[in-house]
């Protein structure tokens, strides 16, 4: 995953800015991370990733981050989260507004 990618398409928060939360803040609970922009309080589908990275950066012992490959596969992954739980796709579809 890189850095720029959206890791929370409901708030358009990156790795990179959550990564950063992490080392800077040091949360002692993961759900702290939601601090980040709100990452993660949306459809709730990011927040298994954000664990991940609050466990590797935010933590003394380094956990991994999961490797789902491209955006694409991110976005088809969570389309398919939004069918199962809400039985519809997310109406944003993941993409960036314009200011
Ligand atoms: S993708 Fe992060 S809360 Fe929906």
């Amino acid at each position: 995953m890189e850095l720029d990618d959206e890791v929370c398409f409901c708030f358009h928060v990156t790795h990179r800015k959550l990564r950063n939360y992490a080392r800077i803040n040091k949360p002692k609970v993961a759900s702290l991370m939601t601090e980040c922009y709100g990452a993660g309080t949306g459809c709730g589908w990011c927040r298994p990733i954000i664990v991940k990275i609050w466990e590797t950066h935010g933590q003394e012992k380094p956990g991994e981050i999961p490797t789902l490959a491209s955006m694409a596969e991110r976005k088809a992954a969570r389309e398919q989260y939004w069918l199962d739980k809400f039985g519809k796709k997310p109406a944003d579809g993941g993409e960036k507004k314009d200011a």
